[in-house]
């Protein structure tokens, strides 16, 4: 499956936030990362539905990729229609009549949910994998850009490449935290593809550069994988 890159708007500069968006695209992003906590689920606050809405419209065509870190995410799935996916943490119950919910208030794809799963055992991701776009595996405990990788997020994607063929389905692999051109290589290898990059991508230097180096890195991963 293809390769991936959602530049992560968390470390971009929220004064030019467009731009900066715009620049992570032109280097080869495919959809945007957005991060909403609401400084209760996690120990940050960031940004919300206005934020998400002003990106619409100056973004039309990209997906984004709402990360939603928040107490409440049942009563934020209007706000959140038109972004293009929205992806809750796999702790969510019933989940299945939760992601139905969103699904059918998003009118820009088919199944626009994806479940993040940050320490849950593997046998109860199977209850919905047939229904989500994608699976993310946290790499950094959620909360904050710029944090570094954290080792154990590759036996998780391996796990899950493993799971995902011996049921037989086409949910995608999505990694979130510390990757960087050091920890690239090895994510790709593991099996991931959507592949969210904040510090790498807006914290020093050119931006659309830096995404451009980060794609070509992972790219290159893909060739040498076994
Ligand atoms: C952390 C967020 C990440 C974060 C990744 O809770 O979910 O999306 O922005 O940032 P980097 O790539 O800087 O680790
Ligand atoms: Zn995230």
């Amino acid at each position: 499956m293809a390769i991936e890159i959602a530049p992560s708007i968390l470390s971009a500069n929220f004064s030019r936030l467009a731009a900066d968006a715009k620049a992570a695209l032109d280097g080869g992003g495919t959809l945007l990362h957005v991060d909403v906590m609401d400084g209760h689920f996690v120990p940050n606050i960031t940004i919300g539905p206005p934020v998400v809405a002003s990106l619409r419209k100056a973004l039309p065509g990209v997906i984004l990729d709402c990360h939603l870190m928040i107490e409440n995410p049942d009563n934020f799935i209007p706000a959140f229609a038109d972004a293009g996916r929205v992806g809750f943490p796999f702790t969510r119950k019933p989940a299945r009549t939760f992601i139905a919910r969103c699904s059918s208030s998003n009118p820009m794809a088919a199944n626009p949910v994806w479940l993040s799963i940050p320490r849950l055992p593997c046998t109860r991701w199977n209850e919905v994998l047939d229904i989500v776009h994608h699976v993310l595996v946290m790499s950094v405990n959620p909360g904050f850009g710029g944090q570094k990788f954290i080792p154990a997020a590759l036996q998780k994607i391996k796990t899950l490449v493993e799971v995902r063929e011996s049921l037989g389905q086409s949910f995608r692999i999505e990694v979130d935290g510390g990757v960087a051109l050091d920890t690239v290589g090895d994510v790709v290898r593991a099996g991931a593809e959507l592949l969210v990059a904040g510090n790498a991508i807006f914290g020093k230097g050119d931006i659309t550069e830096n995404a451009r180096k980060l794609l070509q890195a992972a790219r290159s991963a893909t060739l040498t994988h076994a």
